[in-house]
């Protein structure tokens, strides 16, 4: 493995390259960007080597969407006749230690964590755009669930979280906000064109809506309750007449848990998360929550740059049916 690893980083080196966010440079791959460890390398490994299971869960993202929320809620629906709530996984571990990425954790370097001794089913994570995901994976019958969301929120949470890790990686100075706002624009951003790959999931969500479901983020946050129940039914873990009952007849029904325990509110106030830190130890657990608001770019972005990405979006989705609205 080691020397097959070595050959991927290898040839990530050998691709051509831009200014990066978090990492010095971004490397171009069949015409998407990423960045080399925690991302491209990984993906190149797991493309070879990652064998499916149909029992698979898997929880696509563009990075910044919601993945962390996602995960918790997967996670949750799917293991909740295991655990009790006061006593929950979720109350001591940060959701990305719960359900690991693909390319980052069990097929980053060195690996953390073996995907064949994972329990069935297997939750698993990952930012790849659906343009590379692995034949395996696009015929297995595996669920796959994705979440999209406002590209201005996006791109103002993605700015705030690769500023960190520049700080922590190397020392550099944050990206003047212009400059990030011109690179997501042109689709300079780990893992390429954030509107490509949001329609790459959509497009595929249309084809095979059994297989794929579509959520976004500001329809959880208006209505969580409705969408964990959409969740659960489309992963094959529908709630209970009984559950169903039970919510009605209490405030606190299982569903209302499910939702409180992976609320933003209650995630972000645990001793875990504004303290611990996951990722190969170096992504501080508290960077994960930062406002998990709707509508935040308004206080980050001038009115030109809000207009600048509102332009883009126009175009990338003219045509396609698509909209960002919910
Ligand atoms: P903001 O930076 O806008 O606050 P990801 O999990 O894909 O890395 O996305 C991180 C974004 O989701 C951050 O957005 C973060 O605050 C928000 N977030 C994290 N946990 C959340 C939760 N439980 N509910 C809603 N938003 C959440």
């Amino acid at each position: 493995m080691e020397r097959c690893f070595k050959e991927y980083s290898e040839f990530v080196l050998s691709l051509p390259k831009e200014k990066g966010w978090a990492t010095e440079f971004l490397y171009e791959y069949k015409g998407i960007w990423f960045q080399p460890k925690f991302g491209l390398q990984g993906l190149l490994w797991m493309q070879d080597h990652f064998k499916p299971k149909p029992t698979d869960i898997f929880l696509m993202t563009f990075p910044k969407c919601g993945t962390t929320w996602l995960k918790a809620l997967l996670y949750t629906i799917v293991k909740r006749t295991q655990f009790h709530f006061s006593t929950h996984p979720l109350l001591t571990h940060n959701p990305h230690d719960l359900v690991p990425f693909l390319e980052i954790d069990l097929f980053g370097h060195p690996p953390f964590g073996d995907p064949d001794m994972m329990p069935s089913p297997r939750i698993l994570a990952s930012h790849f755009p659906y343009s590379l995901l692995p034949k395996p994976i696009l015929d297995s019958p595996c669920k796959m669930v994705y979440i999209c969301r406002d590209p201005k929120d996006t791109f103002v949470s993605l700015l705030h979280f690769y500023n960190k890790m520049r700080l922590k990686t190397d020392g550099r100075a944050p990206i003047p906000v212009e400059e990030a706002v011109d690179m997501f624009c042109r689709g300079i951003t780990p893992r390429g064109s954030y509107w490509d790959f949001v329609l790459g999931y959509w497009r595929a969500s249309l084809e095979c809506p059994e297989n794929l479901l579509f959520l976004k983020y500001e329809a959880m946050k208006e209505d969580a309750l409705s969408q964990v129940k959409k969740l659960a039914e489309f992963l094959g873990y529908p709630f209970t007449k009984e559950e169903e009952e039970e919510e009605e007849e209490e405030e606190n029904g299982v569903i209302q848990e499910i939702v409180k325990l992976c609320s933003f509110e209650n995630l972000s106030n645990l001793q875990v998360n504004k303290t611990g830190s996951t990722v190969h130890n170096f992504v501080e657990n508290k960077l994960y929550f930062r406002k998990g608001e709707i509508g935040d770019s308004k206080n980050h972005l001038t009115p030109d740059m809000m207009e600048l990405i509102d332009k883009v979006t126009e175009e990338k989705l003219s045509g396609t049916g698509f909209t960002f609205h919910v």
